[in-house]
C-alpha cells in the first residue's frame, strides 16, 4: 500500500512538473515573439501568379537569392489532396497553409502527405528552391551560389523533412510562389496579420500567350484545370474547357485588382504588379524593382545569372522548367502559332482585363504576325497609384 502511494505521488509530482515546464516553456515563447514584433526583421513575400505566366522565373529569381528561403507552389499539395474539389473551396484551406509556411510552420503538411516518413524530397518541385540544396537543409552546396535544379535534386534528395524547418528559420526572406489563389480577400487577414510582414508581388502575363502555352502543357495541368472549374467541368464541351479556364483566370486578375483599390494606402504598399513582358524586356531593371521592393540586395552575381537566362537558347518544354531561353522570343510565340479565331474568342472572354492590364487587341490576322507591332501599352494605371502613394 505504502509502495503504492509513493508511487501515485511520484507521478503527482511528475505531472506537476510537466504543467510547470509547460507553462514556462508558453512565457518563453511569447516573450520571445512579443521581442519579434518590436522589430520584424522577417519579409514574406507571395508571388501571385497563375499557370503558365512566367511565375517559375521570377520564382527563381527570388530563390536564387541567398537571403530568401523559397518554396514554389506549396498549395499544389493541398489540391492534390481534393482532387474531386473546387478552387473556391479549397481557399481558405490554401491560405492557412501559406499562412504556416510563412511563420516556418511545416507541419501544416501533415494533412497533405502520406502518413510515414518523409523526405524534404516529398515537398512539390523542393530542386527549385536553393535555400533546400544549400546548408543547413544539405551541405553539398554553397549558399551563396546559383545551384541548378538538375544537380541538386540528384545531390540532395535523402534529406529529412526536418530540414525544410530548420532551413527556412535561418532566412530573413521566405518567398512563395503560388498559382491557386483567385481572389485577395481570402488573403486580408494575412496582410493584417501583426506576425507577418506579407508582400505581394502579382505577376501577369497577356492572356493569349497564356493561352498558347497552356495548349502546349494540356496534359500537366488537367488536373487543375478541372478543380478551377468545378461543377461546371462536366458540362463544358471539351474544346470549351480551355477558354473557361482562362475567364476563370482573367476574372480573377480583375477582382484582384478592384480588391486592391479599395485597400487602405498603408496596405496598397503591399503590393506590386509586374507584367511579365515589362520583366522579359528589361530583366535587370525589373529584378531590381521586384528586389528593392522586398529589400533585397542585386548581388553581382545574380545580375550576370539574369542576365543570361533571359539571353541563352531554346524554348523550355516542360510545364516546370525554367530553362536558358531566348525569353522575349517565348513571351510573343502566340502571334504566330495561335489561329487568328482563338486569339479573337480570347480577346472576347478577356478584354477586360486586357484592357486594364495594357495589352492591345489585334483586329487582324495581319496585325497579329505583324511583329512591329507593338501590343504592350505603357501603363500608368498602377505606376499612378503607387507613385503618389
Ligand atoms: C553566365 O554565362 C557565362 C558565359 O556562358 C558563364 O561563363 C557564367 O558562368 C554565367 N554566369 C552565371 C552566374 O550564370
Ligand atoms: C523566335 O522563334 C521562332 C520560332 O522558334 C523563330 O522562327 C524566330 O526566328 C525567332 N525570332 C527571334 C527574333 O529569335
Ligand atoms: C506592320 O506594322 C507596321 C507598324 O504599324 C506598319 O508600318 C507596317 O505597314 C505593317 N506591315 C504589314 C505587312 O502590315
Amino acid at each position: 500500500m505504502i509502495v503504492l502511494k509513493k508511487v501515485k505521488l511520484l507521478l503527482l509530482l511528475l505531472f506537476q512538473l510537466v504543467i510547470f515546464a509547460l507553462f514556462f516553456h508558453t512565457y518563453i515563447h511569447s516573450v520571445g515573439s512579443l521581442s519579434r514584433k518590436e522589430e520584424p526583421k522577417h519579409m514574406h513575400v507571395l508571388v501571385l501568379s497563375s499557370w503558365r505566366s512566367g511565375s517559375s522565373f521570377v520564382g527563381q529569381i527570388f530563390g536564387q537569392h541567398p537571403d530568401v528561403f523559397y518554396l514554389m507552389e506549396p498549395a499544389w499539395h493541398v489540391w492534390m489532396s481534393f482532387t474531386d474539389s473546387t478552387a473556391q473551396r479549397l481557399h481558405m484551406a490554401v491560405r492557412d497553409l501559406i499562412r504556416s509556411v510563412f511563420l516556418c510552420d511545416m507541419s501544416v503538411f501533415d494533412a497533405y502527405m502520406q502518413p510515414g516518413p518523409r523526405r524534404q524530397s516529398s515537398l512539390f518541385q523542393w530542386g527549385d528552391s536553393r535555400a533546400l540544396c544549400s546548408p543547413p537543409a544539405c551541405n553539398i552546396f554553397p549558399r551563396d551560389k546559383i545551384i541548378p535544379q538538375a544537380h541538386c535534386k540528384i545531390l540532395c534528395n535523402q534529406q529529412p523533412f526536418e530540414v525544410v524547418e530548420e532551413a527556412c528559420h535561418s532566412y530573413s526572406h521566405v518567398v512563395l510562389k503560388e498559382v491557386r489563389l483567385f481572389n485577395l480577400r481570402s488573403l486580408y487577414p494575412l496582410l493584417t496579420d501583426p506576425s507577418l510582414n506579407l508582400h505581394i508581388v502579382h505577376l501577369v502575363r497577356d492572356p493569349r500567350a497564356v493561352f498558347c502555352s497552356r495548349e502546349r502543357t494540356q496534359g500537366e495541368l488537367m488536373i487543375d484545370s478541372r478543380i478551377v472549374l468545378g461543377q461546371s467541368w462536366h458540362k463544358l464541351k471539351k474544346e470549351d474547357q480551355p477558354y473557361h479556364v482562362m475567364q476563370v483566370i482573367c476574372q480573377s486578375q480583375l477582382e484582384i485588382y478592384k480588391a486592391i483599390q479599395s485597400l487602405p494606402e498603408a496596405l496598397q504598399q503591399r503590393y506590386l504588379l509586374m507584367r511579365y513582358e515589362d520583366l522579359v524586356r528589361a530583366p535587370l531593371t525589373q529584378t531590381s524593382r521586384m528586389y528593392e521592393y522586398v529589400r533585397l540586395k542585386f548581388l553581382p552575381h545574380l545580375q550576370t545569372w539574369v542576365h543570361n537566362i533571359t539571353r541563352g537558347k531554346g524554348m523550355g518544354q516542360h510545364a516546370f522548367h525554367t530553362n536558358a531561353r531566348n525569353a522575349l522570343n517565348v513571351s510573343q510565340a502566340w502571334r504566330w502559332t495561335l489561329p487568328f479565331g482563338k486569339v479573337s474568342r480570347l480577346q472576347k472572354i478577356c478584354g477586360d482585363a486586357m484592357n486594364l492590364l495594357g495589352y492591345r487587341h489585334v483586329s487582324s490576322e495581319q496585325e497579329q504576325r505583324n511583329l512591329s507591332l507593338d501590343l504592350l501599352s505603357t501603363w500608368t494605371l498602377f505606376k499612378q497609384n503607387h507613385q503618389t502613394g
